[in-house]
């Protein structure tokens, strides 16, 4: 493995798994209390065969992983959500150099709040990561973002009866990752806050269409 030119301090931000596959990458971002194994099995669903880089959070909730801080459910500690979203994308960077692999051919596919920190990456760093998935995701902090996402696709799969995410709260996120001028698909499932069949056939259609 070729680290010698990454930045090694960016890529050590997360205990990581790197597992070579073809020239996608599935970075892998779990929601609360999981870790870098959890969404193994969607990367196999949905971009099998693809290289994957599984994180695992560097905030710890109790014993509970998590990306960045929250005061409460649904309350975020927004000076930790701007350190550990510039954390992120810099690990991002390192790690294509460390892996050797095009920036461009990755998928972020995030959970909760995995996916709020996926969300918060595009906000405020638009570009840089060029397709993503975001289950079950949520307006990580108001901002107005720079439209610089052209040719950026983004998968939104909320729950209709999600009892922690609010529909105008997805809503405003499909509309903020809009004015980034990414392409952004919001599908509604007749679900909670948990992933479904249902979840994983949308996505695999949204990508079957990229
Ligand atoms: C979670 O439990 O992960 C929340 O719903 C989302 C978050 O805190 O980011």
């Amino acid at each position: 493995m070729t680290t010698a030119n990454a930045d090694s301090s960016a890529l050590s931000a997360y205990v990581h798994r790197w597992i070579p596959g073809d020239e996608r990458i599935a970075l892998l971002l779990h929601g609360t209390g999981g870790n870098e194994d959890d969404l193994l099995p969607l990367a196999t669903m949905l971009l099998p065969g693809a290289s994957v880089l599984a994180l695992r959070g560097n905030v710890l909730e109790g014993t509970m992983p998590r990306f960045f801080r929250r005061l409460a459910e649904g309350v975020f500690d927004l000076d930790d959500l701007a350190k550990r979203t510039t954390q992120l994308a810099d690990f991002v960077r390192a790690a294509a150099t460390a892996y050797e692999f095009d920036l461009t051919r990755l998928t972020a596919i995030g959970f909760s709040n995995g996916a709020n920190i996926a969300a918060n990456v595009l906000l405020r760093h638009p570009g840089l990561i060029r397709q993503s998935i975001l289950f079950r995701a949520m307006v990580p902090a108001e901002t107005t973002p720079d439209r610089a996402a052209v040719g950026t696709r983004v998968y939104i799969g909320a729950g209709q009866r999600d009892p922690i995410i609010p529909a105008d709260n997805v809503r405003r996120l499909d509309e903020l990752l809009r004015d980034t001028g990414a392409d952004v698909t919001l599908e509604w499932r007749n679900a909670g806050h948990g992933l479904t069949g249902e979840d994983i056939d949308g996505a695999k259609r949204w990508l079957a269409g990229a």
